[in-house]
């Protein structure tokens, strides 16, 4: 089955994470921050055993889809399984509504069978690396990955600052797809995730990143439009576009 597509007009992607949103309005929270300007919903998903913190799963997911919509279309919920181990649940996000779903590959035995599995229930799929993993899951992956998100902060928490060192794994993460795009014409996404603000997007976005993951930012603010804006305008000062 073909992949979902996950395109967006603007090359940046925007996705707040829901984790700092409040529960006890969650689907409010995603209609309200999409019509605020954010392009995805970034959904984490922790299972107090692959990461030290309990959140949200399939029914969760089932139950904001509806609520994600933009310009009167779906919007991308982008689901972050921090989970051990993942191909059990893959099918339950997939009929739930994922529209694109990363997994950490040192939870998984077999990453290639779990990309596919992914690809198979119609998702796009994505690989995230910690702060300290390296990128050698990469070497014979790219064909099926959607997406590569780096972690710039330790799963499990949102509201923790930014790792600086992020920035070169980010540097070479780009020049890797930037090569690969040229060969095949085929464009894989560089999501961040962990303590980006306002005042660190366009250095992330210098970096090579196109794709930003914030919770805390976003959701910790009174008037989400306001926050939101004021990252596009950072983004067009990067350079990049
Ligand atoms: C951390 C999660 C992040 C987190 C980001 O394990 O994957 O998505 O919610 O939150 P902030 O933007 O607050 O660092
Ligand atoms: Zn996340």
């Amino acid at each position: 089955m073909e992949s979902q597509k996950t395109s967006s007009n603007s090359q940046f992607v925007i996705a707040p994470s829901i984790l700092s949103a409040d529960f006890a309005c969650l689907g409010k929270e995603v209609q309200d921050v999409l019509v605020a300007g954010a392009d995805w919903i970034h959904f984490d998903v922790m299972d107090n055993h692959y990461v030290p913190n309990l959140t949200i799963g399939p029914l969760v997911c089932e139950a904001i889809r509806p609520y994600a919509i933009k310009d009167g279309k779906p919007a991308v919920i982008d689901v972050h399984l921090m989970i051990e181990p993942v191909d059990r649940i893959v099918p339950d996000f997939a009929k739930a509504g994922a529209n694109l779903i990363s997994f950490h590959p040192e939870a998984s035995p077999h990453v290639n069978r779990t990309l596919n599995l992914i690809r198979d229930q119609g998702c796009q799929a994505g690989l995230v690396f910690n702060p300290a993993t390296p990128l050698d899951h990469l070497d014979h992956t790219l064909e099926l990955i959607d997406l590569v998100l780096l972690m710039s902060v330790n799963p499990g928490f949102g509201g923790q600052s930014f790792i600086p060192s992020t920035l070169n794994k980010i540097a070479q993460v780009r020049a890797r797809l930037d090569h690969y795009q040229a060969e095949t014409g085929r464009q894989i996404r560089l999501e961040v995730d962990g303590g980006i603000k306002v005042d660190n997007i366009a250095e992330v976005a210098k970096a090579g990143a196109d794709t930003f993951v914030a919770g805390s930012a976003i959701y910790g603010k009174e008037n989400y439009a306001k926050v939101i804006d004021a990252m596009r305008a950072e983004l067009g000062k990067s350079g990049r576009s």
